[in-house]
């Protein structure tokens, strides 16, 4: 019997993600606490495993979240302008008495999980044990790996555990939908036949306005200005 084909997903030139290998894929809903905040998840749709299957990227498909050939048709621009550097070449650290936590902003997808009690970056700072728990649930909960925590003592990220799966995000606060996240270590390729450093978590566009693709980054729900004053507002100038 022939092997069967690994894990794979393949970036077609300004057309969909190809997958293969038998990737299973459903779809998951951010779920907000009384304050507002995003916190869990909640199960939603699980799709028919299947060797193969192409997810939209351009956000045009009738047949979301297949691929149903409109990127032809509104003659999408897919092109890749994401770095390929690895991730720690990229990263800005914040260290604290205990945790480094790395942070590469280009890849935010904009879930918000990282906001709760007045955000990670203070909650690290903090000497309160549940501040803490919080942090570090704080950044295993980031769906695109932007954040990654590292303890000082064990010299370890502080990673979730994933089995290789396709996640189809839904954003009920923002009233649409979000990226795909691709977990567990599934290696994307890009449309030149170059490969993406292999994450434990990272999101891809699927509506087609991300300007760092293929990476989301947050523009399904936020302009430009929004972006920039999020940042502003949660990351200080210095760090
Ligand atoms: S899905 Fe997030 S920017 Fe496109």
């Amino acid at each position: 019997m022939a092997d069967k084909d690994p894990m794979k997903i393949k970036i077609l030139k300004n057309g969909p993600y190809m997958v293969s290998g038998n990737v299973p894929l459903f779809e998951q809903i951010m779920v907000t606490n009384e304050e507002g905040h995003v916190c869990e998840w909640s199960e939603g749709k699980e799709y028919p495993l299947k060797e193969r299957y192409t997810i939209c990227r351009c956000g045009a498909s009738k047949r979301k979240p297949f691929c149903d050939g409109s990127h032809i048709k509104i003659n999408f621009d897919g092109t890749e302008v994401a770095s390929k550097e690895n991730y720690m070449e990229k990263a800005r650290k914040l260290e604290t008495k205990d945790f480094i936590l790395n942070d590469v902003w280009d890849l935010c997808d904009h879930s918000r999980f990282c906001l709760r009690g007045g955000g990670i970056r203070e909650l690290l700072k903090s000497e309160d044990p549940e501040d803490i728990k919080l942090a570090i649930e704080e950044a295993k909960s980031c769906p695109s790996g932007r954040l990654v925590l590292w303890g000082k003592e064990t010299g370890k990220p502080v990673e979730p555990e994933f089995e290789p799966s396709i996640v189809l995000v839904n954003d009920p606060q923002k009233k649409c939908d979000g990226p795909v996240w691709v977990r567990g270590g599934i290696p994307i390729e890009s449309a030149d036949g170059s490969t993406y450093e292999v994450r434990n978590r990272v999101t891809l566009c699927r509506c087609g306005k991300s300007e760092n693709k293929p990476f989301c980054d947050g523009r399904h729900w936020m302009s430009a200005e929004e972006k920039q004053a999020f940042r502003d507002k949660w990351i200080s100038p210095e760090e």
